[in-house]
């Protein structure tokens, strides 16, 4: 039987548990995202913390509509104009929340990159993509046309593309999925940035081209010291990638900790829900999260308790009326949650509370 936390491909790093030594990069605090649609606010992200430090992998994994996405977009300032961001989000020294957008143009790309799902869609399909990666380099350095070209040709070898010389030329349809993925990322890596945020990246490859775009990366991360931030819907990519997974419901931590503690201690219902009948997990790689029942929370009307309360099983009244914080109840293992499943109380119904369920 295998289970995930023992199927990673990086022993050698996801077994170097915490590491204070390394400098924090990227400090969220508090963060909050709220949008204006229609006369109502929608709570899409609610006083999400973390820290991520140098050449680490954060996987952030959760439900659709959990937050994920705008919670890295609010970081790039790549949310609409009806978004509200407030808290705070520490790029080393700098203020990333309330940034003026000439400021953040030059952020984005420079310090912080974004990998993007769907390459054809984000590169320009009317410019060979050397092209590209040269006018990518040109931005963000005082490189002359000559010496970007070839510091392009360098980056497509450093992504592993096949004859880069010649694709250098190529147009992306002329490109598999893979190999556009491969371009996004040298384009990503074009200013060598402290932080790399790959949101779904990988999910509409194949597995293998998939698990090869991963291996780039980690092996990228390991040489470049770069932090990632992954979005993924594939508990398998995360398990085997990721230092450390966090855990969002309606736009909050509910469970943050290294890949290995979570996944063998799990303690939220939330997140056992989502990661199915861990440790029993039989399929590793690419296991999907589960659905769950029950809906999400309305994020125009959030209930001041548990937001997790209606779908749990272990719901109390303590449970809708106060909302657990999240806090470090173990060593390096944050939970929000007054009923966790502590070790020897997994199978044990929490005080049975009909109300809550109905
Ligand atoms: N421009 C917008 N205006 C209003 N609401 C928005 C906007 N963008 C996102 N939202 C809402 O914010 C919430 C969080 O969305 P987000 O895209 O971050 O989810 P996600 O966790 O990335 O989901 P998925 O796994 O499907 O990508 C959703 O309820 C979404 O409808
Ligand atoms: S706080 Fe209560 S409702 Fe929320 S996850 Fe824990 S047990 Fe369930
Ligand atoms: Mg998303």
């Amino acid at each position: 039987m295998t289970d995930l936390a023992t199927e990673t491909r990086r022993p050698e790093t996801i077994a170097v548990s915490y590491e204070p030594e390394r400098q924090p990069v990227l400090t969220v605090r508090d963060l909050h995202v709220a949008f204006s649609r229609g006369g109502r606010k929608i709570h899409a992200v609610n006083g999400l913390s973390y820290t991520l430090r140098a050449g680490r992998t954060l996987a952030i994994i959760g439900e659709s509509g959990s937050g994920k996405s705008v919670s890295v977009r609010a970081l790039m300032g790549l949310l609409p104009p009806s978004a509200t961001v407030r808290g705070s989000a520490l790029l080393g020294d700098t203020e990333l929340v309330g940034m003026g957008d000439r400021a953040m143009r030059r952020i984005r790309g420079n310090d912080i990159s974004m990998i993007f799902q769907d390459p054809a869609r984000s590169l320009n399909p009317t410019m060979s993509i050397g092209v590209q990666i040269t006018e990518a380099i040109r931005t963000h350095s005082d490189l002359d046309k000559k010496a970007a070209a070839d510091r392009a040709v360098e980056l497509l070898k450093l992504v592993r593309l096949p004859a880069p010389e010649r694709r250098y030329h190529e147009y992306p349809h002329q490109l598999s999925g893979g190999m556009r993925q491969r371009v996004m990322i040298a384009i990503a890596l074009a200013a060598n940035p402290k932080v790399l945020i790959a949101d779904e990246a990988t999910t509409a490859l194949d597995v293998t081209t998939q698990a090869q775009i991963m291996e780039l990366l980690a092996d990228l991360q390991d040489r470049l010291g770069t932090a990632v931030i992954m979005i993924s819907h594939d508990l398998g990519l995360a398990a085997s990638y990721a230092h450390e997974v966090l855990v969002m419901y309606a736009g909050q931590a509910v469970e943050h900790a290294e890949t290995n503690t979570l996944f063998r201690n799990v303690r939220m219902p939330y997140t056992k829900a989502l990661l199915g009948a861990i440790p029993q997990l039989t399929t590793a790689p690419h296991s999907q999260l589960t659905v769950i029942g029950g809906h999400p929370p309305d994020l125009a009307a959030l209930p001041s308790g548990c937001p997790f309360a209606p779908r749990c099983n272990r719901a109390t009244e303590q449970c809708r009326l106060d909302k657990p914080p999240l806090d470090e109840h173990e060593p390096e293992h944050l939970y929000a949650c007054w009923h966790p499943y502590l070790p020897g109380t997994e199978d044990e119904p929490v005080p049975v509370d009909e109300e809550a369920l109905s």
